[in-house]
């Protein structure tokens, strides 16, 4: 039994070498630099399937910022939660910094007037939150989401502009976000790219965000610069696996490294929790092709366990049965068409299952008519709970 587990299986957790990631987070730092010179870039957002690693990057990117003289807010937005809400209470908190720059100062006292008229109520009826400036409720004007959210944004890069501070927002979890709220962030964000104020976005979700955005506003395809987190190459997955048992002075046999590349894929949550496995299980100095064999069943059982289990749980059982009828399909991503003919029901029938599933984000729309799953290797964890398939 070994003292410490260098492996880091979980949500969000930093490994101990990130791997495959280096340009992706270099290329942000230059982003950022670009920014605090005075040439603000695009807004970024990273989409990927689960587990892939998109909030440590975020977070990665977000420690890199923390040495550059710009303010950052980060933000999860949860499934049932009030992105505008959380964006206002960050909004609030980067005035506060902003507010003790000298440069700043009198900008702010300007602004102040904006933040305390940007109001969020919470409807308990309907869980829903509303928001806007209070001013145009005092006048029995209706609030436009957009027009209030861009003049929050617009007022506060003005005065970041100012104070020669620029401000950086990390949002995870994208997919949460609702249609109005992202209506209105593409607006904000639209119009303070156009003043090319220094405002730093980054975003992170699941792949389904790429369709939403483009449904939302067609013009997001070129004020969005959309980047794909995916699996590890076979280098880079390699040096994950290899380089934290380093420290330890731990190797691994070359054939061992492929069979646990093999079996994860490359997936950097697949990666760390099967060599956490292995790692816990084993005490020798050198990691050999048998460890991993003897180790993958409970590995998997593990995995099956958590990670699968509690998606599929949250399914009902004709979404269940929907997920198994895309799995015969044989091949992913697979065709509505196709799961309605094993399921014994027409495409209509099944259109609201697929858009419930599509909204849980166990499914996404990849395409031509075609959906795949945002969990990688579900179809293989299927294929275990249901073994006729
Ligand atoms: N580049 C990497 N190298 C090694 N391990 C990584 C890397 N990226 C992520 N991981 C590991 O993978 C796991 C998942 O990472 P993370 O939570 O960032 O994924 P995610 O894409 O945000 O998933 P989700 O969509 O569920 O939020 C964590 O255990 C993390 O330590
Ligand atoms: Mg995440």
């Amino acid at each position: 039994m070994r003292l410490v587990d260098p492996y880091t299986p979980g949500a969000g957790k930093m490994p101990s070498c990130l791997a495959g990631r280096k340009e992706l987070v270099e290329n942000a730092k230059l982003n950022i630099q670009a920014t605090i010179k005075g040439y603000p870039q695009n807004p970024v957002i990273y989409y990927g399937l689960r587990g892939v690693g998109k909030t440590v990057l975020l977070n990665a990117i977000e420690k890199e910022a923390d040495d550059l003289p710009v303010i950052c807010e980060h933000i999860e937005i949860a499934e049932r939660g009030s992105f505008i809400r959380q964006i206002a209470i960050s909004s609030q908190k980067m005035l506060r910094e902003l507010s003790v720059l000298e440069a700043a100062k009198e900008a702010v006292g300007k602004l102040k007037s904006v933040f305390t008229s940007f109001y969020v109520t919470y409807n308990p009826e309907d869980s829903s939150f509303t928001a806007g400036l209070s001013e145009r409720a005092a006048y029995g004007v209706i609030g436009n989401l957009s027009e209030d959210l861009t003049e929050l944004i617009v007022s506060l890069g003005k005065t970041a502009e100012k104070a020669g501070r620029p401000i950086c927002f990390f949002v995870d979890e994208i997919q949460y976000m609702k249609k109005s709220e992202m209506e209105a962030l593409i607006n904000a964000l639209h119009r303070s790219n156009q003043l090319r104020l220094p405002i730093v976005f980054y975003g992170a979700g699941l792949p389904k965000i790429l369709r939403i955005f483009g449904e939302v506003k067609s013009y997001s395809e070129r004020l969005f610069q959309f980047v794909e987190v995916d699996n590890l190459k076979e280098k880079d997955a390699s040096e994950a696996v290899i380089q934290p048992a380093k420290d330890f002075e731990v190797s691994y046999e070359k054939v061992a490294v492929q069979k646990i590349l093999e079996q994860t894929q490359g997936y950097p949550y697949f990666i760390q929790a099967l060599c956490s496995t292995i790692w816990r299980k084993t005490s020798s100095d050198v990691i050999t092709g048998e460890d991993v064999i003897k180790n993958e069943p409970i590995y998997l059982e593990d995995l099956d366990k958590s990670f699968f289990k509690v998606r599929f749980d949250r399914c009902t059982k004709r979404e269940q049965e929907f997920l198994f009828a895309m799995v015969k399909c044989g091949e992913l991503p697979c065709t509505i068409a196709n799961v309605a003919h094993f399921m014994d029901a027409n495409v209509k029938m099944i259109s609201p299952i697929r858009a419930t599933l599509i909204d849980k984000g166990i499914i996404y729309a990849a395409g031509h008519g075609e959906i795949d799953f945002t969990v990688p290797q579900f179809d293989s964890y299927l294929r275990r709970v249901k073994t006729d398939l």
